[in-house]
């Protein structure tokens, strides 16, 4: 009998083991360590692997005990990969700490924070002062209905008011809104007074734009219904609106206007708070300037949402943000709310 193949298997399994091992050592990163563990642990063709096959050749009482020199070989080199493959982790670990690390200590970057437009703010401003007052804010659709436009607002499709308001059409009997006021109709046919709402909104007119005309601008409409509501408390509500907005000394005064949804309608006016009424550039030279338009609510628009004319009665108001925003801040072109220029907008 001879011990040859025996031997040149221990032997030959030795120094594969041995190589092993000096290769694992030698893995420089944990991709290196990878193609060692396939080259002589691979499940097929591993160095490790292979050395089995040569079992076969070896006397049947040989074969247990070289079988499980090869298996105390392979768990070995398998709990030496590990040992390496930790350590290999721990530095890649240092090193990302190393490199990846973050001055805590430097300037942070600044946000350009920005502010509200000078329309919002205004915008705002109003709505505060009527919410002090008691009243609702609601809103309502830019796309309307000719209806809600203009016929229950008591501007038949013939009047020649129409004109006032001529507005985009856009197909069928809907247009963009030419005023708030339509909202007046929609609120009123949804509830019982007493109703007391304003209602802020964009508004489209079909307007050549020029420095006091624009074909989309904002308007805050107001619509108070109760019973014993009189013009005495038109003027008692918009005076104290006056007087929040622009100053606790200013005076009003109403002058005849005509709007068909109001009867009587009245445009007010306030004394210059620029030049506290001796003339100058905002009330071009009048001492007066109109911020609103007004009126007691024409009975034919109460009918039209079925209200009792015989017991209620109520005031409306529109008013223009722009038009009051420009006023505030002594602007004179509105086409400068809508440019986006910064150099204008970073005043406000
Ligand atoms: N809707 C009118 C306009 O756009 C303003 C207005 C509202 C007038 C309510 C009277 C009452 O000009």
């Amino acid at each position: 009998m001879t011990v040859e193949p025996k031997m040149s298997l221990r032997e030959e399994l030795a120094a594969i083991a041995a190589e092993a091992r000096a290769q694992i050592e030698r893995a420089a990163d944990l991709k290196a360590l990878k193609s060692v563990e396939v080259e002589f642990l691979g499940r097929k063709g591993g160095k490790i692997t292979n050395t089995l096959r040569g079992l076969g050749q070896l006397p049947a009482e040989e074969r247990p005990a070289v079988g499980k020199l090869v298996n105390e070989v392979r768990d070995e080199l398998e709990a030496v990969l590990k040992t390496k493959e930790g350590a290999l982790r721990e530095a890649e670990r240092q090193e990302k700490l190393r490199t990846e690390r973050v001055d805590v200590t430097l300037p942070g970057v600044a946000f350009d924070s920005g502010h509200l437009h000078p329309v919002t703010r205004t915008l705002r401003e109003i709505k505060q002062i009527f919410i002090g007052l008691g009243f609702e804010v609601v809103d309502g659709p830019e796309v309307e209905t000719e209806y809600y436009n203009f016929e229950g607002l008591n501007i038949p499709a013939d009047h020649a008011a129409r004109d006032m308001w001529d507005s985009f059409y856009l197909g069928g009997d809907l247009l963009l809104r030419s005023h708030t006021s339509p909202v007046q109709v929609r609120v009123m046919e949804k509830q019982q007074p007493p109703v007391r709402v304003i209602v802020p909104g964009k508004c489209f007119r079909r307007d050549a734009v020029d420095a006091t005309h624009h074909f989309q601008f904002h308007q805050v409409e107001g619509l108070l219904v109760d019973e014993g509501i009189s013009f005495a408390h038109l003027k008692g509500l918009l005076g104290e609106f006056a007087r929040q907005m622009f100053g606790k000394q200013r005076k009003s005064r109403f002058v005849p206007e005509y709007f068909p949804f109001t009867e009587p309608s009245a445009g007010m006016m306030i004394d210059c708070f620029a030049c506290e009424g001796s003339g100058c550039r905002i009330c071009k030279q009048s001492g007066w300037i109109e911020i609103l338009g007004s009126g007691m609510v024409h009975p034919a628009v109460l009918e039209n949402v079925g209200y009792d004319t015989q017991k209620y009665t109520g005031l409306a108001f529109g008013m223009g943000v722009e038009r009051i925003a420009m006023l505030r801040h002594g602007i004179d072109d509105i086409r400068l709310f809508y440019e986006n220029d910064l150099r204008f907008l970073r005043q406000f």
